[in-house]
């Protein structure tokens, strides 16, 4: 592994410098297809969260403005894993289909295999990778994706395996190419990394220490999609509470909500993931105030115990995470609250466990991602001795999943016949006659419309709750 890359380039000469492997790229790409006498294709496969999926979109950028073209399964001519490492279960996931990817290519002797993203950046994957998977032809990580194009110059121009892994960076490259997924919405990075050091979390070791994006290139990206047609983002970062707080003139995350509340077109500002302990009074009161942010707070709580929340290094316990809960719903009365809970933490007992749910029935979240602990090799917790017997995490978590969905429904229900405003995102894939839209609270209603409504938002009567989406009728245009 590298340490730091010899960082001497500024932002826009490495820029400059990745077009001209796009270019360089380009003619191997134009000679393959002469020689073969057919369109080159390729594939990329995300795993895990919504900053992976954005990444993807900028190597989709690269490889459509190398000449290929997309194809949605694996039987192409460049596949690429941009890869989780999150639990354990995403590492898996990834070895598996790499079995099925060594038969393509025999089949495929052409095939191009290139492997991204967290799990990348641990040296034993890495290892396992080079010993026991062979045929893959190209393996980097998360801090040198912007040098993509480069390293598919090197990969074609080499008959042997490319690996290059930094241990961290400080640099962000602006202005690549991007191919968005969605025409109407867009993630955008605000920042990258994270400082934490959650006792159970991969993350900060995977994605390297926090560096934020200048205010001043995040509202012209969002302005630039907004002439493009986009009328919602998601504003991404591993912890957006603490965005700006290491920038030369600190900004924090509520001024640059404000900032970007102001973008004439932009209907909706979403943003993830906000850490509690540092969301701040001034974050909500900017919630409340700018009409464009939806009023729906994913809020980790992780678990309700503040012993176990000690031992996590989480900063925060349990009275004060309700603390926030309150404050949130005196000011935004209606807001919507998601969550993710671990269960089985190391040491973690029943009464732990009962504190979890308590808060759970206190908050009586719109939805909760629930996930079993998975032991993450490097990690603080992973040292630790009084790892949970696996019969009683799983009793854990099937009560809490119950208690999470029963509540989940509840929440749902409750909006049935309520006007809401709704987004008019595509036409629904089942049925042209609908739309299919979102409430600030992410929720989908399908409702008749046509295709020039796409982009608009409408309130919706909500005439039937089918449990986790909604039939409606548009009342009126807002
Ligand atoms: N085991 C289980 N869940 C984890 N998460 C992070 N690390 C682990 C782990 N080792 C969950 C946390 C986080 C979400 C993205 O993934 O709940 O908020
Ligand atoms: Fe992981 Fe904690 Fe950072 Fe989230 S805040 S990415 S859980 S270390």
């Amino acid at each position: 592994m590298r340490d730091f890359e010899n960082v001497t380039l500024t932002s826009e000469e490495e820029t400059k410098r990745q077009y001209a492997f796009m270019e360089r790229a380009r003619e191997y790409v134009r000679e393959k297809e002469q020689q073969l006498g057919r369109k080159l294709t390729f594939h990329v496969q995300t795993f895990g969260c919504q900053m992976n999926a954005r990444d993807s979109e900028k190597l989709v950028g690269i490889l459509e403005n190398i000449g290929y073209t997309e194809i949605d399964d694996e039987h192409a001519d460049f596949v690429i894993y941009n890869t989780c490492t999150v639990r354990e279960n995403a590492n898996n996931k990834v070895y598996g289909r790499l079995g099925y990817l060594s038969n393509y290519k025999k089949k495929n002797p052409h095939m191009v295999i290139a492997l991204c993203g967290c799990m990348m950046q641990e040296p034993a994957v890495v290892e396992k990778i080079r010993t026991s998977y062979r045929f893959v032809n190209l393996i980097f990580g998360t801090h040198n994706i912007y040098k993509f194009a480069e390293l598919l110059c090197r990969t074609f121009e080499s008959d042997s395996m490319i690996v290059d892994i930094w241990r961290d960076t400080d640099k962000i490259v602006e202005d690549l190419p991007v191919k968005r997924k969605f025409s109407f919405k867009s993630g955008v990075n605000i920042m990258f990394g994270c400082n934490n050091f959650c006792s159970y979390c991969i993350v900060p070791y995977v994605r390297g220490r926090e560096r934020s994006r200048q205010p001043q290139d995040i509202i012209r990206e969002i302005e630039g999609l907004v002439a493009d047609g986009v009328c919602e983002i998601m504003l991404l970062g591993q912890n957006v509470n603490s965005y700006g707080k290491n920038l030369e003139n600190p900004m924090t995350f509520a001024e640059l909500l404000r900032e970007i509340n102001k973008i004439e077109g932009l209907k909706r500002i979403r943003f993830m993931t906000s850490h509690p302990k540092d969301l701040s009074d001034e974050l909500i009161y900017a919630m409340r105030d700018c009409d464009k942010v939806c009023k729906h707070m994913h809020l980790p709580l992780q678990s309700g115990s503040s012993r176990i929340l000690k031992i996590m290094n989480r900063h925060y316990d349990k009275e004060q995470y309700l603390g926030i809960v309150r404050k949130l719903r005196q000011e935004i009365p209606d807001i919507a609250l998601t969550t993710d809970i671990i269960v089985g933490f190391p040491g973690e007992t029943e009464e732990d466990f009962l504190e979890t749910l308590d808060v759970v029935q206190q908050v009586e979240y719109d939805s909760a991602f629930t996930f079993i602990y998975s032991k993450r090799t490097g990690t603080l917790a992973a040292a630790m001795d009084n790892q949970v017997p696996e019969e009683e995490v799983k009793c854990h978590f099937d009560r809490l999943l119950r208690e999470v969905s029963g509540i989940s429904a509840r929440k749902a229900a409750a909006l049935e016949g309520k006007v809401m405003p709704v987004l008019a995102e595509e036409i629904n894939e089942h049925d042209a006659a609908l739309i299919t839209g979102r409430l600030d609270n992410n929720a989908v209603v399908h409702f008749p419309g046509t295709q020039d409504m796409i982009g608009n938002i409408y309130n919706v009567h909500l005439e039937e709750c089918k449990g986790f989406y909604y039939l409606g009728r548009v009342e009126e245009d807002v």
